[in-house]
């Protein structure tokens, strides 16, 4: 029997993806063993209104040394993160402010902001900390908690601004990791969080989302309890609607520091919350439809000796992999831009990732799976006279433009 590890109450078991690897822990080879598995189940917590991952393994395995996502591969989260900076900039005059992003990845909100505010970023990927150091962005290696914050508050100075994007559903420790935001955060700072919101996920049977790195699928009203367990509310809500298949931008502020925005409860309403755990609970027919619809699809392909590759070796995909047990035989390989995944293998499945500048080669008349989804114009743009095979909301087809 699991329990909620924010309110311990008693969960409802929601989905289960079965046993999965680790999502970005890339294999060298593909005879080595995978060796770190995990039961891939969410469950629900009815008084908190969040799902989770009932038995996350450890972040320090997740983001070990080698972790090899790199933010910086799509030019369309380079134009968020531009937008976010001037957003915030404005919304809450930032001028010569202290900002702190904890998960701060390859670095491009500190690179578009170094120059007007005194930044720092916490990263304890190293893969991401030479690029980190090349493009001179003032960094701990280390992971965000109580010690990190109160030494860095004592050497560094307090935060204006505490942002972290992806990086919060991933901690299951959500006490120690809000204890330590405080430590860092001036009397009338503002922490900023984005994350996928599990109300876009489910309306668009994005299943895929649920790997390792998913441990918290955040309600309006689950993020608005956990403020409140901490002294803080949620003040404004901004929807990004494109990012990570449907996110949501929360902005919190210490109780009675800051204004709340009308966008909190009329997002609630808009986005009728209510309704999700009916949702919820036909989840995992509708995992289970689409994963057998896309098996069928590969294996028609195959039979009727039409080829097919992989585009975009994203964490996504290995769920979506692993659950529909599809590995090299009906999917070759995986065509990815990151230096980091290039040369490697997808775990559990072993489907071997080969460098995008080879993409070029595969013949028109070949059928791609599109992996990143979250990612499509920007891909399409860039890979014209594609014909392109989706999973989501069904099993489908689409057309790149001509070249
Ligand atoms: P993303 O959707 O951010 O993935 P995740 O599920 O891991 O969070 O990943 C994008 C992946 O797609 C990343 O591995 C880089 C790759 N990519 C390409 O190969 N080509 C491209 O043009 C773009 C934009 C991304």
């Amino acid at each position: 029997m699991y329990q909620c590890h924010l309110c311990g109450k008693k969960l409802v078991s929601i989905i289960s993806l079965g046993q999965q690897p680790l999502a970005n822990r890339l294999l060298n080879s593909p005879d080595q063993i995978d060796d770190i598995w995990y039961d891939a189940t969410w469950s629900w917590c009815d008084d908190c209104k969040l799902l989770m991952l009932v038995d996350p393994p450890s972040p320090d395995i997740v983001f070990e040394s080698n972790y090899p996502y790199l933010t910086g591969q799509s030019k369309f989260m380079n134009e968020h993160f531009e937008k976010t900076a001037h957003t915030l900039y404005h919304q809450y005059n930032l001028d010569s402010a202290k900002v702190i992003e904890i998960g701060c990845n390859d670095g491009g909100l500190e690179t578009l902001i170094k120059d007007h505010h005194d930044v720092l970023g916490f990263e304890p990927a190293s893969a991401c900390c030479p690029i980190l150091e090349a493009k001179g962005i003032p960094h701990r290696r280390m992971k965000f908690d109580a010690r990190s914050a109160r030494e860095t508050a004592e050497a560094w100075g307090k935060a204006n601004l505490v942002y972290c994007a992806n990086t919060l559903r991933s901690l299951k420790d959500l006490r120690g990791f809000f204890m330590a935001v405080l430590e860092m955060l001036y009397d009338d700072g503002v922490f900023v969080i984005e994350d996928p919101y599990i109300v876009d996920i489910v309306n668009r049977n994005e299943f895929d989302q649920f790997y390792s790195e998913y441990v918290y699928g955040f309600t309006i009203t689950s993020m608005q309890n956990i403020a409140r367990m901490f002294g803080m509310e949620v003040i404004d809500i901004d929807p990004l609607p494109d990012n990570h298949g449907g996110s949501l931008r929360w902005h919190m502020a210490r109780v009675g520091k800051r204004p709340i925005s009308t966008n909190v409860e009329a997002l609630k309403v808009a986005n009728s919350e209510f309704a999700l755990k009916d949702k919820l609970n036909r989840f995992q027919q509708m995992i289970d439809d689409i994963s057998t619809m896309f098996v069928d699809e590969l294996v028609h392909l195959r039979d009727t000796d039409k080829k097919v590759v992989g585009y975009g070796a994203t964490a996504k995909s290995v769920t979506l992999l692993n659950y529909a047990n599809i590995d090299s035989e009906l999917l070759p390989v995986i065509y990815d831009t990151t230096p980091t995944k290039v040369g490697k293998y997808l775990p559990g499945v072993h489907v071997p990732i080969r460098d995008a500048k080879e993409f070029s080669d595969v013949p028109k008349g070949c059928i791609v799976i599109l992996f990143p989804y979250n990612l499509k114009r920007e891909i399409f743009d860039r890979e014209k006279g594609r014909r392109w095979l989706l999973y989501f909301p069904s099993v489908h087809y689409e057309e790149s433009d001509a070249a």
